[in-house]
């Protein structure tokens, strides 16, 4: 039997302590994994919540495919510079028409021969009210079929339900879909009917003595405070959540595996 094509997707990477473990995690895993594509959620990777051109080009330089984002894509200006020039670099694809950067791409894989589409997208409970996700990815849908043999979805987003009925909804139509934004990596990672791979949240990669990658103490008091106090990166304790999904030769997941690497 043809080894199957494997993609890892690596939750949200929060400041420098997500890079470092990336960093020093990724061949590892890659091997361990014989992953054939990766991509990771970046749109924390700059100061925890942000995204840069530094750390998309370190990203790319470590040999990850295709770094998605989400609601912190625009939080430093600097990425304007790159947003609509660099195809591996993606921004949840149900902006309203005419915003800069693209929400999904198509992409050769370095190994094991396929087309991969990779579609960003992001939720609309208690986040900016976008255009309706579900639709997007119709309409997406229709424009890749036939030129991408395996399309995966990072779909950014807060609730759970909105996550999961956006995996039934795409269920035999995307290869895989998997949730980012919450920074937590939920247990409920399945194959659904149609052969679509599913988990709600993927997880982060930073420092789990955190709240969600920042530093506790700030976090509990904007919590007590209710008044806006900055947040740090946190720091100790780097972890990398993520996911492996293997695909048959018909773009369905086959097998799908959660990650947890520990220093
Ligand atoms: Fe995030
Ligand atoms: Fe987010």
């Amino acid at each position: 039997m043809e080894k199957p094509f494997t993609i890892i997707a690596i939750g949200d990477i929060v400041g420098k302590p997500g890079r470092n473990i990336v960093r020093e995690g990724l061949a590892s895993l890659r091997e361990r994994y014989g992953a054939d594509f990766v991509v990771a959620n970046g749109e924390n990777a700059a100061g925890g919540n942000a995204i840069t051109p530094t750390a998309v080009e370190e990203f790319l330089a470590l040999g990850i495919d295709v770094v998605t984002t989400g609601n912190h894509v625009w939080d430093n200006k600097e990425i304007e510079k790159i947003i609509d020039t660099e195809p591996r670099l993606l921004r949840p694809a149900n902006y309203p028409e005419g915003v800069a950067g693209r929400g999904h791409g198509i992409y050769e894989s370095r190994a094991g021969g396929k087309r991969v589409c990779v579609v960003n997208m992001m939720g609309r409970v208690h986040m900016a009210p976008l255009e309706c996700p579900f639709r997007t990815f119709d309409r997406i849908f229709l424009d890749v079929a036939g030129k991408a043999d395996i399309i995966i979805v990072d779909f950014h987003a807060e609730a759970t339900s909105e996550k999961r009925a956006f995996g039934w909804y795409l269920d035999g139509r995307a290869s895989a879909v998997f949730g980012t934004h919450t920074h937590v990596q939920t247990a409920d990672e399945e194959i659904l009917p149609g052969g679509t791979g599913y988990i709600t949240d993927i997880g982060m990669s930073g420092s789990f003595n955190s709240v969600i990658g920042m530093d506790t103490e700030k976090s509990i008091q904007r919590f007590l405070r209710l008044t806006k106090i900055k947040y740090d990166v946190a720091a100790g304790n780097e972890k990398l959540n993520g996911i492996v999904f293997r695909f048959s030769g018909e773009g369905k997941t086959v097998a799908i595996e959660r990650i947890l690497l520990e220093k």
